[in-house]
């Protein structure tokens, strides 16, 4: 079966770098975007020209190391900004430019003391002016998740008319439920008018820990963009996580959606984002996390070492991380420990395994984790001769 492509908008080097006290230098940028390039995003954004001479200078030298992804500036829907963002991206073979404004009652309330029209002729006005420096324009409707659908659907259908060529339909505050945010999805698709010229786009936030959730109701609903960061980093509680979305519809195949990643390089490209910035990935992280392919119940130990699909939905390998782990502790069962033992050296007969058993669990329950060269003392303790 022929799948629809989603595309790939990394947003780690702009919305991911928002986290505090994780800024990064133009020199780590460059590394990272390089990366993602080689892993095979189709879109970077690679930051905000406007908001200091340093992200203005990181997006251009980033345009000019990209070989095959999009590059996109953000900015908002200020003449200024586009003017800026188009200046940064001139190096780009393929510039996008990210602009937008906030469409929810409580942005055009609070934010700008404005009224729904007025903001439609600004978004408008931001897009037709963008559309005069590059051909690709994404537009951004802030606060969409808690925007009323009927108004975020005249804004859609006006900023596509001005030549929008991506819609992006941000849960800003991480707000929506996944129904919610696929029907938002689905009704955006049914009601603007000239829907086909643009690609809707999901970019959720996690504040619920519902931003991956809510990414994949909205392609199910007709979204082919998904705008995420490695290891789901971002303002608050991240953005959604790009190894995951990647590795849902790989695993769901009949959802008839796939992505131009290389899922082996996941790992190693979570593991260089966490070092540059200095973010640890929580242990438990789903496809990337220390321990996502790590078993440490004898139950659960013993089914994958007999057969690793009966515990594992994912093959390591295809996501970079060499093996699945076999973790012993006080609830590991013999068939771990004598499948440690023999990656060790040791090839222990029943009976050895007995005798090494008792030891191990007297050892097990001083210690939170048994090592290697614990296995060492643990058979020596146990006084065997492992050569008969
Ligand atoms: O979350 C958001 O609304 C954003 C926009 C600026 C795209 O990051
Ligand atoms: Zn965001």
């Amino acid at each position: 079966m022929s799948k629809d492509k989603v595309q790939i908008f990394d947003t780690t080097l702009r919305d991911g770098e928002q986290v505090p006290g994780c800024k990064l230098d133009t020199e780590q940028k460059l590394v990272i975007a390089e990366r993602l390039d080689q892993l095979g995003v189709d879109i970077i954004e690679a930051g905000f020209p406007i908001s200091s001479p340093g992200d203005f200078s990181s997006v251009t030298q980033i345009a000019q190391v990209v070989k095959n992804a999009t590059v996109c500036g953000l900015t908002r829907a200020v003449k200024k900004d586009i003017e800026v963002a188009a200046e940064a991206l001139k190096p780009a073979k393929t510039p996008r430019i990210h602009t937008g404004i906030g469409t929810s009652d409580s942005h055009i309330k609070h934010k700008f003391n404005s009224n729904r029209d007025a903001i439609i002729e600004r978004a408008v006005q931001a897009v037709s002016y963008a559309k005069t420096f590059v051909e690709d324009v994404e537009f951004y409707a802030e606060d969409a998740g808690r925007t009323e659908n009927e108004f975020l659907a005249r804004v859609c259908e006006a900023v596509v008319k001005a030549g929008a060529t991506v819609l992006n339909i941000p849960d800003t505050t991480g707000y929506c439920l996944p129904e919610e945010y696929g029907a938002k999805m689905k009704y955006l698709k049914e009601n603007v008018k000239g829907i086909h010229k643009a690609t809707l786009s999901c970019h959720c936030h996690n504040d619920l820990g519902l931003a991956t959730a809510n990414s994949i109701s909205g392609v199910i609903n007709g979204a082919r963009q998904i705008e995420c960061t490695i290891n789901g980093i971002g303002e608050r509680a991240g953005n959604t996580s790009l190894e995951e979305v990647v590795m849902i519809l790989r695993q769901h195949p009949y959802l008839g959606l796939d992505t131009n990643i290389n899922s082996r390089l996941l790992y190693d490209t979570s593991q260089m984002v966490s070092q540059k910035m200095g973010m640890m990935v929580q242990p438990n992280k789903a496809i990337v996390g220390a321990n996502a392919f790590a078993h440490s119940s004898g139950i659960h130990q013993d089914g994958v070492i007999k057969n690793r699909e009966t515990y594992e939905i994912i093959d390591p390998e295809d996501v970079g991380v060499t093996e699945s782990s076999i973790v012993l502790t006080a609830r590991s069962g013999r068939a771990a420990l004598a499948y440690r033992a023999k990656k060790v050296g040791y090839e222990l007969t029943k009976t050895q395994l007995d005798g090494v058993y008792e030891e191990f669990l007297k050892f097990a329950d001083r210690k939170k984790e048994v090592l290697d060269e614990d296995i060492h003392e643990i058979i020596e303790a146990s006084n065997l001769n492992t050569e008969s």
